[in-house]
């Protein structure tokens, strides 16, 4: 459930209108909900609580430090993958002690930033990168603490871009060299063993191959107790799936339910990365139809919002429901809604029965996670403004960026 409702023919975010905000802020913009991502977060955190636990928001999601700072205020840990992360984490609030860092390519300079600031632990996801992080811990005389990221090789039946637990995917250590390197890890001098960690995918509507990893895991953990290392954390990743159309994922009390079953009664603490669905359908991406056309075979709705802003659906095909700010009623007709970009693929959404005129706003829906994110200044375009609403307040977190920006830190030739 979100907080983006219809009163009577107008949309509301929490108490404000939103096409009373378009108007005031201008388009394209993001609108988050708070109270929808404190729900969302809440419904982990509680699914979990008798059970030692951290959730860690996958910052990639939705980065805003106005949207880690809501969480970090929840006594949400973070889910990292750059020193940008990192640093948008601290300069929010978030508690570094709290945080893990996951990611196939971490730089020397990275690992040093995360050893010096004190984070919770590192998802290593390779044998060269544990001998790395080893050398750099050495030299500054710190002890790196360390999981290892399994790629458990199951099927997440998910979009093959955002599929991440196959053998063929870049991510993770195979299992069959997971023993090894942990007796590797065991031996190298500033190393900390503390968890095992896998993550299969995204947007997973099933539970099933979750379970299945898990099963895999948990094989690994029993032989990993029998070579004498001891595995405090088990970390199942992020992935859990949200609805956009009709899909039913599992809700996550469901979802841990079925872990928590799976786990028995071992001592394991548990460590959750959910990103999208915490932060998804608790963000609208707003834009204003500029022109309608159409030809011998198709009606365009030309809005002023495109692939740049939000690249989900020209980069996975990926449908997101389009509403109008203010429902006109009455006839609807077939549009396809498409952005000013110069590139075929430059649309939000097609096929959509919609009756609007030019000037109407659309609210793209489920648009809080990998939407601004993912954002780009491509064609020259500033990017979007976003605000989070609060009750019947809304808050200016990100300005749109000027014209000026575009060009910053470019030069010309003396
Ligand atoms: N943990 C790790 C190691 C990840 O790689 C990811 C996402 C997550 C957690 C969070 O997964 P989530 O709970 O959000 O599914 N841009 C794509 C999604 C890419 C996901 C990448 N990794 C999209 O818009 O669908």
């Amino acid at each position: 459930m979100d907080h983006f409702i219809y009163q009577a023919e107008e949309l509301y975010a929490e108490q404000c209108q939103v096409a009373e905000l378009a108007k005031q802020h201008g388009t394209p913009l993001y609108i988050y909900s708070r109270a929808t991502l404190e729900r969302h977060w809440y419904a982990f955190d509680n699914a979990v609580a008798n059970h030692p636990h951290l959730i860690c928001y996958a910052v990639k999601a939705n980065s805003n430090i106005a949207v880690l700072n809501v969480l970090a205020r929840l006594g949400s840990g973070f889910d990292i993958v750059s020193g940008g992360e990192l640093a948008r984490v601290i300069e929010a609030g978030g508690d570094p002690a709290k945080v893990v860092f996951s990611g196939v390519g971490k730089t020397v300079a990275e690992m040093e930033l995360a050893l010096e600031i004190g984070i919770y632990c590192f998802n290593v996801e390779s044998a060269a990168e544990l001998e790395q992080l080893s050398v750099v811990a050495q030299r500054m005389n710190k002890v790196a603490p360390v999981s290892l990221r399994i790629n458990p090789d199951v099927d997440a039946g998910t979009h093959p871009y955002i599929s991440t637990g196959l053998k063929e995917n870049k991510f993770g250590i195979a299992m069959e060299e997971a023993e090894a390197i942990f007796l590797r890890a065991k031996e190298l001098p500033c190393i900390e063993i503390k968890g095992v960690d896998c993550h299969i995918g995204s947007q997973l509507t099933e539970i099933k191959p979750f379970l299945d990893a898990m099963d895999r895991m948990l094989a690994l953990i029993d032989r990993l107790a029998e070579l004498g290392i001891e595995i405090k954390h088990f970390d199942v990743g992020g992935g859990l799936g949200v609805t956009y159309d009709d899909e039913l994922p599992p809700q996550p009390d469901v979802y841990a339910a079925a872990l928590l079953e799976r786990l028995g009664g071992r001592d394991l603490k548990l460590i959750f990365e959910p990103g999208r669905a915490i932060a998804a359908n608790a963000g609208i991406f707003v834009t204003q139809v500029l022109y309608l056309k159409e030809n011998s075979d198709k009606r365009f709705a030309l809005v002023d919002g495109a692939m740049n802003d939000l690249i989900r659906p020209s980069l996975y095909s990926a449908w997101q429901k389009i509403i109008p700010a203010i429902d006109r009623g009455g006839e609807t007709l077939n549009y396809d809604v498409v952005g000013p970009v110069c590139e075929t693929g430059d649309f939000l959404g097609k096929d959509r029965q919609l009756n609007i005129a030019a000037g109407d706003y659309l609210a793209i829906r489920s648009s809080g996670a990998y939407g601004f994110t993912m954002a780009s200044n491509y064609n020259s375009r500033p990017r979007a403004a976003e605000l989070m609403v609060d009750g019947d307040n809304a808050y200016v977190i990100r300005e749109r960026e000027k014209l000026a920006q575009l060009w910053q830190g470019e030069q010309l030739l003396p």
